[in-house]
């Protein structure tokens, strides 16, 4: 069997998935032509700026690969339907949400761009064109996007693959580049052995999975249960080590250290936040009760309950702590991202433990190295602003403790753990608290330094 050769390549959606994907492709395959399209221009003028600064995702080493392959062979535009046109291979990396309202509220992905996608797709191509789905998309999408290309124009064919994308955003290019392995679902043969020859030219051929599209569909969205019930499971474990006096980093060590455990992704933190783990794991809830599995979909959902239930926990316990009432009582915020290294809040848990405190009256001063004022101001619904329950963004911890009751450490930014605790103590009003969800800070300088320090999981 001969698979087509792969000459152009155009991928719908610039976003963390599409760019970053995008741009470890053409830097791997200098002979294929890539084009990132995307109908936001603000968006796609931000990744042809000169100054790779400025491009609209943060991610270590993105600016070296795209400043190495932009304008040989990767190309970011707003004009969707010519790069289309000229495609032999189309990637959909466009957003999926949760559906805020009508059927599967809550817990359905919304496929509107997706169904927009194909549609485009249907339209614009020409030839035969192998159609690449890189969304986290629930299980049988592919057949939804495969109707409507099959409902379009005469005179072209499509062959659709699902290739979810299984990169961490912080590690995206290690993860890009050196990946656990590549999963291709398919039923054309010739369309997966293009995408794998693609894959070829940097990933060894025993990473690159082969199986069919529903499996593949469904491996991304256990994928990531299973790792968000990891970290479920360890938050639970630190509560009751805190009430117990364990130490929950020394039980993780010791579960990890058993080989079929593990010791990664459990750490103990406020909660899980990012695009994919919540998203997939409602799909995954939403998909068993539509085939009537109600006790599978209750098992999976108690995962998200748990970890709303942690970031509910945080401000509680800040509140008990600070005598009952923060109203009016400065809080520092360290970290708004929903990780360290990127300047994504989606899901963040930061999110939820602000809206907390400023529904309790404390007046928030923000500290993140990568997220913007403006960014904050649509999570927290209201934009920055003076006294009691308004929140501001400054640009150092030391800004932040100025006259500060409290530190709330949210995001493991490594800089956190080099603050100078003495310092920053004497910014503050005393008695005054670290509340470290991440265990990052120097909890013993702090201690030193006259804070009393609550630690998440340490008893
Ligand atoms: C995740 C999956 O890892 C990735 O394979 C998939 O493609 C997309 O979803 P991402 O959300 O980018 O990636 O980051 P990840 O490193 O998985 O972290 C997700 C959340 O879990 C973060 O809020 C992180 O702080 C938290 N986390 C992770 C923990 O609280 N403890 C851990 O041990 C690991
Ligand atoms: P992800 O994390 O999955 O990459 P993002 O929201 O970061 O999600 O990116 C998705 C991108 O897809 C957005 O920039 C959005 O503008 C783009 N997009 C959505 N629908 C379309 C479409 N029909 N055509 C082109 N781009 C689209």
């Amino acid at each position: 069997m001969d698979a087509p050769t792969i000459r152009s390549i155009c991928c719908i959606g610039a976003g963390y998935v599409g760019g970053p994907t995008m741009a470890v492709v053409a830097d791997r395959c200098p002979h294929i032509q890539v084009t990132v399209v995307d109908l936001n221009e603000e968006r796609i003028g931000a990744w042809n700026s000169a100054d790779l600064s400025l491009l609209p995702i943060y991610e270590p080493g993105l600016d070296e690969v795209v400043g190495r392959a932009r304008g040989r062979n990767l190309h970011f535009t707003t004009s969707v339907e010519g790069a289309i046109a000229t495609a032999d291979m189309v990637f959909i990396s466009v957003n999926t949400p949760t559906k805020t309202h009508g059927v599967g509220a809550g817990q359905a992905s919304d496929l509107k761009w997706i169904e927009a996608s194909a549609r485009m797709l249907a339209k614009a191509a020409t030839g035969h064109t192998i159609v690449v789905e890189k969304s986290t998309l629930p299980v049988r999408t592919a057949q939804a996007v495969k109707s409507i290309l099959e409902a379009g124009p005469a005179g072209k064919s499509f062959a659709v693959l699902s290739n979810p994308e299984f990169l961490a955003e912080g590690s995206a290019i290690r993860d890009l580049e050196n990946p656990d392995r590549v999963l291709i679902g398919g039923e054309s043969q010739e369309a997966i052995e293009a995408l794998a020859g693609i894959y070829g030219h940097w990933v060894a051929p025993e990473k690159i999975l082969r199986t069919n599209l529903w499996s593949s569909e469904l491996s991304k969205l256990t994928a990531n249960a299973f790792l968000a019930q990891r970290i479920s499971s360890i938050n639970s474990i630190a509560a009751l080590c805190e009430a117990t006096g364990a130490d929950v980093r020394e039980v993780a060590n010791a579960i990890g250290a058993d080989s079929r455990i593990g010791p990664k992704f459990l750490t103990a933190g406020p909660g899980f936040g990012g695009s994919c783990f919540q998203k997939d794991i409602l799909n995954l809830v939403y998909l068993c009760r539509y085939y009537g599995l109600e006790d599978v979909a209750s098992y999976w959902e108690q995962v998200v309950t748990l970890n709303t239930w942690q970031q509910h926990r945080i401000s509680r316990l800040m509140v008990n702590r600070l005598f009952g009432t923060i109203s009016g009582k400065r809080i520092a915020v360290l970290g708004f991202a929903f990780k360290a290294d990127t300047n994504d809040t989606r899901e963040s848990p930061a999110i939820q433990v602000c809206l907390d405190l400023l529904e309790e009256g404390a007046c928030l001063a923000i500290v993140d190295p990568k997220v913007r004022e403006g960014q904050i101001s649509i999570d927290l619904g209201k934009p920055a602003g003076q006294g009691e329950g308004n929140w501001q963004l400054v640009d150092s911890v030391e800004a932040a403790a100025e006259g500060a009751d409290a530190l709330v450490l949210l995001t493991e930014w490594q800089q956190f753990a080099q603050i100078n605790w003495p310092a920053v103590a004497a910014l503050m009003r005393q008695p005054a608290w670290l509340f470290d969800s991440r265990a990052k800070a120097d909890g013993a300088a702090a201690r030193a330094a006259g804070l009393n320090v609550w630690t998440l999981g340490e008893g």
